[in-house]
């Protein structure tokens, strides 16, 4: 059973019914949502979301599993990140991080994925994770690069995105690319 990732700083954790306000605060900004496909109405729809993922573990194939992001010390939800596995690719993940606006440019991301990648090649023994991110998102694309991830593939107009075609950049790890460093398990 999953209990929380935990790294310097931060504490990735499940998503509780008490996070539905926070999470969808941020998660409703113009900013944050621009290159994300999950545009919540209103807090019940996260409620609902984050009752979704009741009973659910990370891994679990064809769905994505979100998780709360908090700082060590505790506080408000800082962010959250998804991790997926393919339905029919169980030896991949696709991950993705979103901080709130206040918690962004400290490292925090970087400190997250870190601990996904850790997560996903360690416990999960996953072989590949990868992203997959709009050219224009420059801040997720130095976050995959801060992370290692390599840039495979750049895909023009392959996705319809908001009312228009849109390109789909990916970025890659393997399991033979990463260390045993970074966090642990808790
Ligand atoms: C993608 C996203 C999570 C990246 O957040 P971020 O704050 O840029 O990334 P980090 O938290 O790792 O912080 C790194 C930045 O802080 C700076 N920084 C400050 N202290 C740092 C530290 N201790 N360690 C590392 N970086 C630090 C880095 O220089 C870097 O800034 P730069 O990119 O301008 O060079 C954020 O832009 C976001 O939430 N976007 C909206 C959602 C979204 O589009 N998500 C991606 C979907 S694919």
């Amino acid at each position: 059973m999953f209990r929380e990732l935990a790294t310097d700083r931060l504490r990735l954790r499940r998503l509780e019914r008490a996070d539905a306000a926070r999470l969808f605060a941020y998660r409703s900004l113009p900013e944050v949502t621009r290159f994300q496909t999950w545009e919540p109405r209103d807090e019940a729809e996260v409620a609902r979301f984050i009752e979704g993922l009741e009973g659910i573990e990370p891994g679990e194939p064809g769905r994505w599993f979100q998780l709360g992001i908090t700082l060590a010390d505790g506080g408000e939800l800082a962010g959250d990140c998804g991790l997926h596995v393919p339905e029919g690719r169980d030896h991949e993940m696709e991950v993705g991080i979103t901080l709130a606006p206040a918690f962004q440019g400290r490292g925090y991301a970087t400190e997250a994925l870190g601990a996904l990648l850790t997560y996903a090649f360690g416990p999960l023994g996953k072989h590949r994770v990868y992203g997959s991110v709009d050219p224009a998102n420059l801040p997720s694309i130095r976050l995959m690069e801060r992370a290692g991830m390599r840039r495979e593939a750049h895909f023009r107009n392959s996705l319809w995105f908001k009312g228009a075609w849109a390109d789909d950049v990916i970025y890659a790890m393997l399991d033979e690319e990463w260390g045993p460093r970074g966090p642990s398990e808790v």
